[in-house]
């Protein structure tokens, strides 16, 4: 695969005229979260691994990158990569890629259980909060792995890895994934209690199902949190063919963009059953939804400007609940809405990074610690404004699709690592959008 020499900044800019309403219809990519630790989990898969509909951003081209640097061979044609995990040798992750990206770390359970081995750098904090990685430590120490830390590298090492209870003080989403991965050829059966219940960690659990491991979440997660790994050997562990689910976040951010730009939108290719918190705050600020379940399509009518309104209080929370990663399009849609919106964002502590940008746009936004309030229904102005990081850059698009005037948003790099196409989306939809630079 082509290196890319950056990922997040870079000299490109969205430029848009806002104050269009937005019509027509769009296909879901595949989900990147989704993607992303399932090409991790290839490593502990001898054969040849096909993923189709795997989203073409460069988040996923980071984690090709990483896979490569172990020895692994991959390739991409229209809307299928096929990773081959057969030659891997390589246990040392180079820095470049693990800094730029911090799923990079759900490799280490992947590597324990392969090679027996990593060594990583340090993904150290994020524009969007501190994100330690000690649930993801405390985990794989719980199944025998040795860890040393010295100064920003962390090598880790197991002879062999042994089942264990792992009881997790928080549902991280990254630490549940990197105990599944290390326990599906460890020795014995483990048992993570307090497991996260993401669609993406179910989706893990039916790839390495499918590749030969023997993980029981069905039925047990979503009531209990648990979940239940019995080991089996590496060598039973096969190819497959796998489809990516669609990407409820990048659906969400479509319908939020619809609800606060205004107009009548259908998404197709929906992974409707994960949506509900979504659909149900978007009808509470009154839009239309129209849900065709069998054709996996939802038509968002928000033509009535009059009855966009807000709800008093939204918080995040961790699935099923209202998720984090569109905590920023909410605002944007509550700037274009009537009345007041507190928002607390509890999962990440500097999660309201846009909100600058937005006032210098024009918009009524308090922030207090983790709770924001937007007093919307004041219009937005056209600025040049700075993407400084992936759901951020997506949201200031939106708030330009809403201003009046040219709105220049600087750094979609940051943007291109979980959208696709997010101007070819815009544009398809009737947006006046375009790169400039
Ligand atoms: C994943 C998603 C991200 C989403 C997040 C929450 C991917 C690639 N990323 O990130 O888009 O916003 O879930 O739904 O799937 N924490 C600790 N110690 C740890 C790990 C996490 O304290 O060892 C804390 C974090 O600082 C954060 C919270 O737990 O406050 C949630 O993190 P986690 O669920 O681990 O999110 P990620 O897996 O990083």
């Amino acid at each position: 695969m082509k290196q890319m020499a950056h990922f997040g900044r870079d000299d490109v800019s969205i430029r848009m005229e806002g104050e269009r309403p937005l019509g027509g219809r769009i296909r879901i990519q595949g989900s990147k979260n989704a993607a992303l630790p399932i090409l991790a989990a290839c490593m502990l898969i001898p054969g040849e691994c096909v993923l189709r509909g795997c989203p073409d951003i460069s988040d996923i081209e980071c984690m090709f990158n990483l896979l490569e640097s172990t020895g692994a061979k991959t390739s991409r044609t229209a809307d299928q990569v096929k990773i081959d995990t057969g030659s891997v040798r390589e246990y040392r992750l180079p820095e470049k890629y693990v800094s730029a990206m911090r799923s990079s770390v759900v490799l280490m359970g992947a590597m324990l259980g392969r090679l027996g081995e990593v060594h990583v750098n340090y993904p150290g904090g994020c524009v969007i909060g501190e994100r330690p990685i000690d649930l993801h430590l405390y985990g794989l120490e719980k199944l025998g792995a040795q860890i040393w830390i010295d100064g920003n590298h962390i090598h880790a090492y197991a002879d062999e890895l042994r089942g264990a209870t792992v009881t997790f003080p928080f549902p991280s989403v990254g630490a549940t994934q990197n105990v599944i991965m290390a326990a599906v050829t460890a020795r014995g059966t483990t048992v993570i209690k307090n497991a996260a219940k993401e669609p993406e960690i179910i989706e893990l659990c039916r790839f390495l199902n499918m590749a030969g491991a023997d993980i029981d979440y069905s039925g047990t997660l979503l009531k209990t949190g648990r979940i239940v790994i019995r080991g089996v050997e590496l060598s039973r562990l096969c190819g497959v063919v796998y489809d990516v689910i669609p990407d409820r976040i990048v659906a969400g951010t479509y319908l939020f963009a619809a609800l606060a730009a205004g107009g009548e939108i259908t998404l197709e290719n929906i992974p409707i059953r994960q949506l509900d918190s979504i659909c149900d705050t978007i009808r509470r600020m009154g839009a239309m939804l129209t849900v065709r379940a069998a054709q996996n399509e939802v038509t968002i009518n928000a033509c009535d400007r009059d009855r966009i309104v807000n709800v008093p209080y939204i918080e995040t929370e961790v699935y099923p609940d209202f998720p984090t990663d569109l905590q920023s399009p909410l605002l944007v849609a509550a700037c274009a809405a009537k009345g007041k919106l507190v928002v607390r964002e509890k999962i990440f502590s500097s999660r309201f990074r846009i909100v600058e940008e937005l006032q210098r746009m024009g918009a009524d936004i308090t922030v207090e610690g983790d709770t924001a309030v937007v007093t919307g229904g004041r219009k937005l102005e056209g600025r040049t404004v700075i993407a400084r990081e992936l759901r951020g850059g997506a949201a200031l698009v939106i708030a330009g699709l809403c201003a009046a005037g040219i709105t220049t948003v600087a750094d979609s790099g940051f943007i291109r690592r979980g959208y696709q196409d997010i101007v070819g989306d815009f544009t398809q939809l009737g947006a006046r959008i375009g790169y400039v630079g």
